[in-house]
């Protein structure tokens, strides 16, 4: 095959690769967000790919935040990112507000993106609940946003959890309707990332629902903040069933409790669920719990005594965002310049 031609059947030819993703400080970090997402970045860290990583509190601020708390969440979240492995040196850290380009493009892709595209987004769907007049306007609008995010820096891959999919699907389209609608081949079309054993961590007390930190139950959730024993307490009290653990994955098909449980192990302990059932089949939960708390614990503790660590210092942790900030900027920069002209706006 000649040059030109896979030039022109790889997709984003001609971009550079670059990772964004992003997370809500909108309540403390749980298990579902290390699994299906830093845990992911940190592993992508390896990679030379350059990176992006986002605390994304305009994205919070779709639903109400007390002022003091979204600002302790966004330094812990800071530190959730630090503690588990994130190297600012490496990757570029920041929170989204300090680099106003997003808002910017934000704004221009309102203006490309469809009513009923957002109206038709499972998160929209769930979170503004049946009284949709009295949600925020940011609310609807918040795809758009997170198309920004990501194409304000041209990014290639987003890594995220399942839940963010249609978002990034979303992203896509944008982008798509940006470059038909002005005739240029500006924005690349971005690629979920969707990958793990933990893409999906369900609440530990409804199998059916996914685990959150805005769940109104904290005994849903493993908190990244938990301590030794409350991890252990959770897990113990986690809905389970009767039967004892298949030795195959196709056994766990139509027990989403335990399937969970055991795909947190699998992410935990990174091996595959066959690996998991191999070591785990025939137990029963009495017996498989305590080896899942142990787990849990050995994996997640010295995390989060990183994080108290690095909470006692803030200042140092707002040094760290705006260096990020500094540096996301100059990559955003030039591409809303770019985005402005193509628009016809007058510089
Ligand atoms: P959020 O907390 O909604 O800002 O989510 C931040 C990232 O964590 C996104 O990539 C989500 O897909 C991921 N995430 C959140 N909750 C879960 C979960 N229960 N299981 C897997 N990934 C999750
Ligand atoms: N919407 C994502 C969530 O709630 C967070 C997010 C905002 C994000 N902007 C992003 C994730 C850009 C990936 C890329 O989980």
């Amino acid at each position: 095959m000649s040059d030109a031609v896979q030039t022109q059947s790889t997709p984003n030819a001609g971009f550079t690769p670059r990772v964004f993703s992003g997370i809500q400080p909108s309540g403390g970090l749980t298990l579902g967000n290390y699994l299906g997402a830093i845990k992911r970045f940190v592993e992508k860290q390896a990679e030379p790919i350059e990176q992006v990583y986002c605390v994304v509190d305009m994205h919070a601020i779709t639903v109400w935040q007390d002022p003091e708390a979204l600002r302790r969440q966004t330094r812990e979240l800071t530190a959730g990112y630090l503690a588990a492995g994130i190297d600012p040196t490496r990757s570029i850290l920041f929170n989204q507000s300090q680099v106003k380009e997003h808002a910017e493009l934000g704004w221009i892709f309102n203006c490309v993106a469809r009513m009923g595209w957002m109206q038709r987004m499972t998160q929209w769907k769930d979170k503004a609940g049946k009284n949709t007049q009295n949600a925020s306007l940011g609310l609807l609008a918040y795809p758009s946003l997170m198309a920004a995010d990501i194409l304000v820096y041209h990014a290639t891959e987003v890594p995220v959890g399942e839940d963010q999919k249609q978002h990034v699907e979303l992203t896509r389209d944008i982008a798509t309707k940006f470059n038909h609608d002005y005739g240029v081949d500006f924005f690349p079309i971005p690629e979920p990332r969707i990958e793990g054993a933990a893409t999906r961590v369900m609440s530990l007390r409804d199998g059916s629902k996914k685990m959150s930190k805005s769940d109104p139950s904290d005994a849903s959730r493993i908190n990244m903040t938990d301590d030794a024993d409350t991890i252990a307490k959770k897990i113990r009290k986690a809905k389970t069933d009767p039967e004892a653990l298949p030795s195959e994955a196709k056994g766990l098909e139509d027990r989403p409790e335990a399937r969970n449980l055991v795909n947190i192990y699998a992410g935990l302990a990174e091996m595959s669920v066959d690996q998991v059932l191999a070591e785990a089949g025939g137990k029963q939960f009495s017996e498989f719990k305590p080896m899942l708390s142990e787990l849990a614990v050995a994996k997640l503790s010295p995390i989060s005594n990183e994080m108290s660590r690095l909470m006692q210092d803030p200042a140092e942790i707002d040094r760290i965002l705006g260096q990020g900030a500094d540096r996301a900027r100059e990559i955003a920069a030039p591409i809303l310049t770019k985005t402005k002209e193509i628009v016809g706006m007058v510089g």
